[in-house]
């Protein structure tokens, strides 16, 4: 099986290239800094089935660009500390993680195909330092890069807030 290189990234798909050998896609990484000035909020009916006796997270999901009224969509959920990795929240709580290719190409959560990456726009002491996996694949990227299977959402004894970027722009 062939590894891809991209922007630094090494993916690993099954299924990366077509029949005849040709590479069918190719993902651009383009790193672009914004400011959030404003949110539109929506909430999943899932984000509050947490246990009241032990610390939570707050979780922002911030969209990958702004809203036809120029602001950025936010979602919302809240995870017990400790327990689950931020793949997970998000799928369970039907929070867009995925571009396009890795919807269809995504390895499942095993830290080989480098699909799951989000930027942590604040709150990252909240989250576990990054795996060796991570290192493999994100070393010389932004330290606010994570790759969402592999980022274990709080410690079990802290709380706070988190708040993620998704589908940033250079992932598309
Ligand atoms: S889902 Fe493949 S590296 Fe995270």
């Amino acid at each position: 099986m062939a590894a891809i290189n991209l922007a630094g990234i090494s993916l690993q798909p099954p299924n990366f290239f077509s029949a005849d050998g040709t590479r069918r896609n190719r993902i651009k990484f383009l790193r672009k800094k914004r400011s959030i000035s404003a949110s539109v909020v929506s909430c999943s009916p899932e984000s509050s089935a947490t246990d009241p006796e032990k610390p939570e997270i707050e979780l922002e999901f911030v969209g990958p660009k702004p809203e036809s009224h120029g602001k950025y969509s936010v979602e919302r959920a809240k995870a017990v500390s400790g327990e689950k990795l931020l793949r997970n929240i998000m799928l369970d709580n039907k929070i867009e993680l995925y571009a396009a290719y890795g919807k269809v190409m995504n390895c499942g959560g095993g830290g080989s195909c480098g699909t799951c990456i989000v930027e942590i726009l604040d709150g990252k002491d909240l989250l576990n330092e990054r795996t060796n996996t991570e290192l493999r694949y994100i070393k010389k990227k932004p330290e606010s890069w994570r790759l969402a299977c592999q980022t274990i959402v709080g410690n079990k004894e802290n709380s706070g807030k988190v708040v993620v970027q998704r589908l940033p722009q250079w992932k598309k």
